[in-house]
């Protein structure tokens, strides 16, 4: 088949165009390189510089292509305070520019990285697709309005949109440190040995290894039954940033924290109920924490070592 990637410079969409191509696929992998990076880019991948939430930008992308992943966007909760107008162009225009595209090109399907960040305090309970949403960020607004953008076209363009939770490993950008609570985490814990929290040490999250993420991505191109749907994507195990800061301290026994001010907009805990991800994809092998973790130190060491010597 072939499929749009958009965001490929990124950490998710990298990665998921390596296993597209790696399936046989060919991939026409878009990205406007604000956030992501050229070296992240899959050699075989046929690659476009475009910034997506400009319409006329939109004509450069061949109109065959069989199936969009649109994982393209700013990805950070707390950088969409910095500029609200900005997110909401990079991420949601952008999603309705490529929303025309597919109706236009008659495309198969759409698939859409949305984000637990659509649903906003919730209780300490699993949460399902049902729950009423209530983002406390501009990003979440606008990924929630993304969502709905695609609801309203389903008929014209079928659309898978993943709410996806804390995605971690590697690939991911520890030069980022407002983007991604692990990243961040283990790029202060490798750099300076001191990690800044910030928030509650009780909060709590959803951790899923890339890898795992990749699948599930891969298996909804294939799988006609899982169309038209909003799917949670995240493990369904809830961890405290406490019970985070110990897994990592076992792996860099020298680190230390502090606890800070919360970010704007910050979910005080949130999992995933993922009943309906079993149900349809049938997904439920998901990679350990403290296994995920470990190859994401080792990987992020031999990254920093690299950019050391490179610099030295
Ligand atoms: N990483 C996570 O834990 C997580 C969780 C939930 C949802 N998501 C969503 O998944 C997607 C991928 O996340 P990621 O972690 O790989 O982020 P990332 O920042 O590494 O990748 C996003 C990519 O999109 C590109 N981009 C941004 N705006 C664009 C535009 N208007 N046109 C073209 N390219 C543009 C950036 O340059 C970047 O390479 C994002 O939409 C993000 O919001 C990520």
């Amino acid at each position: 088949m072939k499929l749009l990637v958009t965001g490929v410079a990124g950490f998710i969409g990298s990665k998921i165009a390596e296993e597209a191509l790696r399936e046989g696929h060919q991939v026409i992998g878009v990205d406007d390189l604000s956030q992501g990076q050229l070296e992240n880019i899959p050699a075989k991948a046929q690659f476009i510089q475009l910034d997506l939430s400009q319409s006329n930008n939109i004509d450069q992308i061949p109109k065959d292509i069989d199936i969009i992943l649109h994982l393209a966007g700013q990805s950070s909760g707390e950088i969409s305070f910095d500029d609200p107008i900005l997110d909401l162009s990079k991420n949601t225009v952008s999603t309705l520019n490529l929303i025309r595209f597919g109706i236009e090109n008659r495309v198969r399907k759409i698939l859409y990285a949305s984000s637990m960040s659509v649903y906003g305090h919730v209780d300490d309970k699993p949460i399902s697709e049902h729950e009423d949403c209530h983002p406390l960020s501009c990003y979440g607004a606008g990924k929630l309005a993304s969502e709905n953008y695609l609801k309203i076209y389903q008929h014209e363009l079928p659309f898978v949109a993943f709410r996806m939770f804390n995605v971690y490993g590697p690939g991911q950008d520890l030069s980022n440190l407002r983007q991604g609570m692990v990243s961040i985490y283990l790029s202060y814990a490798l750099k300076n040995h001191t990690i800044p929290i910030k928030g509650s040490l009780t909060r709590f999250r959803d951790f899923i290894y890339i890898d795992d993420v990749v699948k599930v991505w891969m298996q909804a191109i294939h799988s006609s039954a899982v169309t038209n749907r909003i799917l949670n994507l995240g493990t369904g195990e809830k961890t405290t940033v406490q019970n985070l800061m110990d897994q990592l301290k076992e792996i860099i026994p020298n680190l230390s924290w502090t606890e800070n001010e919360n970010t704007p907009g910050d979910q005080f805990g949130v999992y995933a109920d993922i009943s309906s991800l079993k149900n349809l994809l049938g997904f439920s092998n998901f990679t350990p924490l403290s296994t995920g973790l470990r190859s994401f130190a080792e990987w992020a060491q031999k990254r920093i070592q690299k950019k050391v010597l490179q610099k030295g």
